[in-house]
């Protein structure tokens, strides 16, 4: 269903930092009948800052703010308070996370039910198997035509498969992990624990059948997940999958992940994330960035919901089903049609996203993430304007009308949003794009007005009692509009707010 989205809701960004008035939810956004409204209201904690973090000397053109050197010497980081938990997000100051928070428990109640009809499905799939493989002969056959045509790729697909075959690899698999529990809900998957201990990722058939035509939205999902994760090497914060089923004559996918820890977002939301471990989980996301990157995958859909923490506190950057993977057919070719608002880049969400800047738009959205997990707000609103999390189109398989465009209106307003900033410029070009293909109602754009602040200002007031400045200073290179002048992953990594970070990848808890 088309949103219509009403423009005169936004106040310019003042020193008081950004408001929404009166913002209105689009009719397909779940919590949409509700006036959204943004408290800029937030505990500070008064941290100050430790020595260390002021006395890195700069060593990156690409951090021209470092080169200044702070004279800082009343400035003292208190350990004690950059360990101790952040407080938790009170979801009873916006009335919008209180109603995503009872739609997740719905979530979690729905995939918990889907998961009793999924049991049932691995029951019958284990006995058809055992009837239809019995003799010697017939398993000799399957476990051929499995290592000839699955070879060490682990992905399982019914169409290459015969029906024999697939199903007894998949009642193999079922047999060793039956689902426990629903480890996370997800817009296009169930996530369940295994009771081997792993993880198996569901996909939901959305938006189901059209016209009696089944649509494999999620299949497709799962399916370029998997092949972004067959291409990559191995590495300790990147999910690992373990095996994928694709099962075409029921439209389920299911992938078979390495148990990772819990969601990010949860653990923040929940008061279990301290300062220092922000910065040491942003450092592992961007050791697992810069491997992605350098592999020819980028992934589009960086948040904290993206992002899990094992108890020992290692980070693993996880949901590769919006991943672009060099070589392989982009499902996603229009750069509005992934991600999440509020954690876009500008260029994904005006669609000039740039060839030879492609993985650029994950470090945007890295800021994005960071500044969310430093100040427990999103940076961009989304909590607000994104209260529904299926954020992608859902597209049907058949190249027919997009079903629900939820994505379109949260977009316009996000860049509407930037455009409040006194440094968020749209040149000519986009502001022909804005008004030809997002600006459906034709409203004015904004303009900074006198008590307008700089996104840099904003950051300051933000995140100036809560991380040392040399963080923020890399939360401002990764927020920048040209994606040009944003760090890569490897150049993000040698910024000296990691300095106490070591360099491997196993981030110890702290
Ligand atoms: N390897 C893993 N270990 C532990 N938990 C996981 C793992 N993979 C996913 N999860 C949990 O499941 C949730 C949903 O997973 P994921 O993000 O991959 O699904 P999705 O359907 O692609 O989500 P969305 O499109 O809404 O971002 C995650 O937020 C996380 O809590
Ligand atoms: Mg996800």
């Amino acid at each position: 269903m088309a949103a219509c989205v009403s423009a005169t809701n936004l106040a310019a960004p003042s020193a008081g930092g950004v408001r929404w008035r009166h913002a209105t939810c689009p009719a397909s956004v779940s919590n949409a009948h509700k006036a959204i409204r943004v408290s800029t209201a937030f505990n500070v904690r008064g941290f100050r800052l430790r020595n260390e973090f002021c006395a890195r000397a700069p060593n990156s053109e690409y951090f021209p703010s470092w080169t200044q050197p702070r004279a800082t010497t009343a400035d003292h980081w208190i350990s004690a308070e950059d360990d101790a938990p952040l407080p938790p997000i009170d979801a009873t100051e916006s009335a919008s996370s209180a109603a995503e928070w009872a739609d997740r428990e719905e979530d979690v109640k729905a995939a918990t039910t889907r998961m009793r009809q999924r049991l049932l499905v691995f029951r019958n799939a284990v006995k058809t198997a055992a009837r239809s493989v019995k003799s010697p002969q017939l398993q000799e056959e399957v476990h051929l035509e499995l290592e000839n045509i699955v070879a060490g790729s682990n992905v399982h697909d019914s169409r290459d498969l015969s029906e024999r075959s697939f199903l007894y690899a998949f009642a193999g698999m079922v047999k060793q992990h039956s689902l426990e529990s629903v480890a996370g809900v997800g817009s296009f998957s169930d996530v369940y624990r295994s009771s081997a201990g792993g993880i198996m990722k569901c996909s939901l058939p959305f938006p189901g059948c059209m016209g009696g035509v089944p649509i494999g939205d999620g299949l497709e999902v799962v399916t370029l997940e998997a092949r972004a994760l067959a291409q990559l090497p191995q590495h300790p914060n990147v999910t690992r999958m373990e095996g994928a089923y694709f099962d075409h004559r029921r439209n389920e996918g299911m992938l078979v992940l390495e148990e990772a820890g819990e969601s990010l977002q949860v653990l923040r939301e929940q008061g279990l994330v301290s300062p220092s471990q922000v910065r040491r989980h942003v450092h592992a996301v961007l050791q697992a960035l810069a491997h992605v990157h350098q592999n020819g995958v980028t992934h589009r859909d960086i948040k904290a919901g993206n992002i899990v923490v094992s108890d020992a506190g290692k980070a693993t950057l996880v949901d590769f089903g919006s991943a672009r993977v060099q070589g392989v057919v982009d499902l996603y070719p229009h750069s509005r049609e992934y991600g999440t608002p509020g954690y876009q880049a500008p260029e994904a969400l005006l669609g000039t996203v740039q060839e030879d800047h492609y993985s650029q738009v994950d470090m945007f959205s890295l800021g994005c993430t960071a500044f969310f997990l430093a100040c427990g707000q999103e940076f961009l609103g989304a909590y607000e304007m994104n209260a529904n999390r299926a954020t992608r189109t859902r597209r049907p398989a058949d190249g027919g009308e997009a079903e629900e465009k939820a994505h379109e209106p949260s977009q316009a307003l996000v860049v509407r949003w930037l455009m409040q900033y006194t440094d968020f410029e749209l040149d000519d070009d986009e502001i022909d794009i804005f008004n030809e293909e997002m600006n459906a109602n034709n409203e004015p754009l904004p303009i900074p007005g006198s008590d307008s602040i700089s996104i840099n200002e904003h950051l300051d007031e933000m995140l100036g009692e809560r991380q040392p400045p040399e963080f923020i200073s890399l939360i401002k290179s990764l927020l920048k509009k040209n994606p040009c002048e944003r760090p890569t992953a490897v150049q993000a990594l040698a910024h000296p707010c990691f300095s106490g970070i070591s360099g491997v990848s196993q981030n110890s808890g702290v």
